[in-house]
């Protein structure tokens, strides 16, 4: 029987699972691939707290470095997080000749390009399957199975977390606070929620898959980021007045020579079937102009299903380097010659339909000077409502668009913002009818 050494470096929530994954399923997955896939190390330094693994002790080790010199560790996998230690464990490995598996998405999002340039040049692999929508094979499918496609877009779910607290506030109509007290006391929400609620984990996931779809290098810095911090329950209920509902969105979109690259909160209609995907769940469509329309959706988060897109990812290198196939798929999905840079349209140049709410004084001629500052801005109104009591001296105004250019949208929003019967802070929402609904 081939087998393959593995030293897993984290053994937190995702690398306990991929360790009793690596242990349980040890007999399935020999039936699968023919290879051992042998859990050499284990690096911790926490060393109290039940797994319940009873790890050899001279497995269960504290100093992940000692796996990266351990000569007879084949691959390591990356379970540490964050983008400092990771990153100097990543390369170290790779410059041992180590192959390298991690769900780091923070890390591949910002440093990506230059670590696998460095496997390349190394002469290993780095896998990444469960950085982006937990165990949807996203990144199998864009290297492999899309491969003959043009991808038009994809629209993803891709942040648990915001899901979670979006599904609860439109379920129980309770503010974002509470949605997110209650997504940490289930286990959903770090104690500091920043990089899932306000769209950064979000953003960096769809780093990852819009390189993988266009050919061109990770770029993060580019992406437009809005969170879910400011959506209410108000804005909620309009949505569902009006047949959307409000998820937290992230975008890419081929055009010619650029993309489009985003991340904010977005109203769907209701029928769209990522309306559907609610609670922690992940989703990511995908258009591909022989396949048409994709709809992936599975548990973003947690010990196994994350656990098991490692596992497919130990499990593609364990049968390259028994088989042979080493190098077979280039990181990104395009040969690194092929690989080009396409620029990130600026959020200023998108087109969508927008929501708008204004609270207002009730007044006659409000509705006049406000849709007056719109259509001076080449912005059309499709509907208007007014509703709901008067919460001080405003009433809520609320207002949904054709298509509008988003410098146009800010520029009225601006003008608007001047009028002394509009009171401060005016909402706006973009919505996405035109996603296809797969
Ligand atoms: N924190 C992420 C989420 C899961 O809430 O989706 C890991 O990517």
């Amino acid at each position: 029987m081939r087998a393959i050494h593995l030293g897993l470096m984290g053994c937190g929530t995702v690398g306990t699972g991929v360790a009793r994954l690596l242990l349980e399923k040890q007999a399935l997955i020999q039936a699968r691939t023919g290879i051992a896939l042998i859990l050499r190390r284990v690096a911790d330094p926490d060393h109290e707290r039940d797994r319940g693994i009873a790890f050899a002790p001279d497995t269960f080790i504290r100093d992940a470095r000692q796996i990266i010199d351990d000569p007879g560790v084949d691959v390591v996998i990356e379970m540490i997080g964050g983008e400092t230690i990771a990153k100097e464990l990543i390369l170290a490995a790779i410059k041992k000749g180590k192959h390298v598996v991690t769900a780091n998405k923070a890390l591949l999002a910002t440093q990506g390009n230059a670590i696998f340039q460095a496997a390349v040049d190394a002469g290993v692999e780095v896998a990444y399957e469960a950085s982006v929508g937990g165990c949807i094979p996203i990144i199998k499918s864009l290297r492999e199975a899309l491969v003959a496609n043009d991808i038009g877009a994809m629209v993803g779910i891709l942040n648990g977390t915001s899901n979670y607290i979006l599904t609860k506030i439109t379920e129980e109509g309770i503010d974002f606070e509470s949605a997110l007290g209650q997504a940490q006391a289930n286990g959903f929400a770090e104690a500091d929620p920043t990089l899932d609620v306000e769209g950064i984990d979000a953003a960096h996931k769809l780093a990852i898959i819009t390189a993988l779809a266009y050919g061109m290098p990770i770029n993060f810095k580019d992406i437009y980021i809005e969170g879910i911090s400011k959506i209410t329950p108000l804005d909620i209920q309009f949505a569902r007045d009006f047949g959307y509902c409000i998820k937290l969105l992230a975008v890419c979109k081929y055009h010619g020579g650029r993309v489009e690259a985003r991340v904010h909160p977005a109203m769907i209609p209701e029928g769209n079937i990522l309306s559907s995907v609610i609670g922690a769940l992940n989703a990511v469509t995908v258009s591909g102009h022989a396949v048409g329309d994709l709809f992936f959706s599975g548990q973003g988060v947690g010990m196994l299903p994350t656990a098991s897109a490692v596992l497919s990812d130990i499990v593609d290198i364990a049968r390259n380097k028994c088989f042979g196939g080493v190098g077979r798929l280039p990181h990104t999905a395009f040969q690194p010659d092929a690989v080009q840079a396409i620029p990130i349209m600026p959020m200023t140049d998108i087109i969508t339909h927008y929501y708008f709410r204004f609270a207002v004084h009730d007044r006659p001629g409000v509705l006049a000077a406000i849709s007056g500052i719109l259509g001076k801005n080449g912005i059309s109104i499709k509907s208007v409502q007014q509703k709901g009591r008067k919460t001080g001296d405003y009433v809520p105004i609320v207002m949904l668009t054709h298509h509008a250019r988003e410098a146009d949208v800010q520029s009225a929003l601006r003008q608007i913002d001047t009028l002394d019967v509009v009171g401060p802070e005016p909402v706006l929402i973009r919505i996405e009818d035109d996603i296809q609904t797969a």
